[in-house]
């Protein structure tokens, strides 16, 4: 844990960061990032090490979509990986599981609402590592599945959680635009003109391939509209103690606010934000279970 930490604050709390935006001091981030994260094979070498090794142990894959990033696990042969995801992707999950399962790791997928629907698919204390990753900005209840996810989890066991882009920063209606200058149309619009901007969207995803995203979750209404300090008091409130957590800057919001300081004064008074709140693009937690 020690290596992780000294790592990523090495890397990321530049003092010029810090006197950019003031209001990190009363926010419950660890560390403050521009455009930087922490890889995905990071994080579960993370969770190896904590976790004297994944052999014996149960990895559960929130939100797991085609599947990719629940048999991402496998090089560290855990018992058994379960990916879950509120659509079935089957067809993809059949391939996985029959390419992927070995003697050592069974690989199971289910289709389950991680919201409307009781965690019954998972015993209590049963999960080692629960991992998601661009889901947890699409939770509309994050307090009711957090209490699940640790009651779900051993004593000791992590959830790690990369999120974004989220609601209030640039793109945060994942909708992907080609140019920045619509990255806060969510925001701005009134609903007729958002309506024509999402119609001239459509046609631009039409020549784009992002899986999940954009109109899809829009029209079922997946999105938490959680400010990145709430995520964080929720996670809290559900008992997790919070080892580590990352926020992310955006340099495409940087420059768009340059341009726009007017939008920028309109948008916090308009939804009572913080200027980071607009900044942030993602995060990534590290939340134990005592
Ligand atoms: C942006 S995709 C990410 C998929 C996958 N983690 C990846 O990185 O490729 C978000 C996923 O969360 C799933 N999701 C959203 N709300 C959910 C819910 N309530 N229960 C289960 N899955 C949900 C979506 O169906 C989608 O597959």
């Amino acid at each position: 844990m020690k290596d992780f930490l000294c790592f990523a604050r090495e890397r990321v709390m530049s003092p010029l960061l810090k006197a950019r935006y003031p209001e990190f001091a009363g926010m419950g981030f660890k560390v403050l990032a521009k455009e930087w994260s922490i890889s995905l094979q990071r994080q579960r070498l993370f969770c190896a090490r904590m976790l004297d090794g994944l052999e014996d142990k149960t990895v559960l894959v929130l939100g797991c979509g085609f599947g990719d990033d629940a048999v991402a696990w496998l090089p560290h042969r855990p018992a058994r990986i379960v990916g879950v995801d509120i659509v079935s992707y089957q067809k993809c999950w059949n391939e996985a599981i029959l390419h992927f399962s070995t003697p050592s790791t069974c690989v199971d997928f289910m289709q389950r609402d991680l919201v409307g629907e009781d965690w019954n698919f998972i015993p209590e204390n049963s999960v080692d590592v629960i991992f998601s990753y661009a889901v947890l900005e699409h939770i509309s209840d994050l307090a009711t599945m957090s209490e699940r996810a640790i009651k779900a989890l051993k004593p000791g066991g992590l959830f790690v959680a990369t999120y974004g882009p989220l609601w209030y920063g640039p793109n945060g209606d994942h909708t992907f635009p080609l140019s920045e200058e619509d990255y806060f149309n969510h925001l701005l619009l009134d609903d007729e003109d958002y309506d024509r901007y999402i119609a001239r969207t459509m046609d631009e995803w039409s020549h784009q391939e992002h899986g999940c995203e954009g109109p899809f979750l829009l029209e079922r209404g997946y999105f938490s509209f959680l400010r990145p300090e709430e995520y964080l008091r929720v996670f809290s409130a559900a008992g997790f103690s919070i080892i580590n957590s990352l926020l992310n800057i955006s340099g495409a919001a940087e420059r768009y606010f340059r341009k726009y300081p007017e939008r920028l004064a309109y948008l916090l008074e308009r939804y009572n934000l913080k200027t980071l709140d607009l900044y942030s693009n993602g995060s990534v937690v590290i939340l134990r279970k005592a």
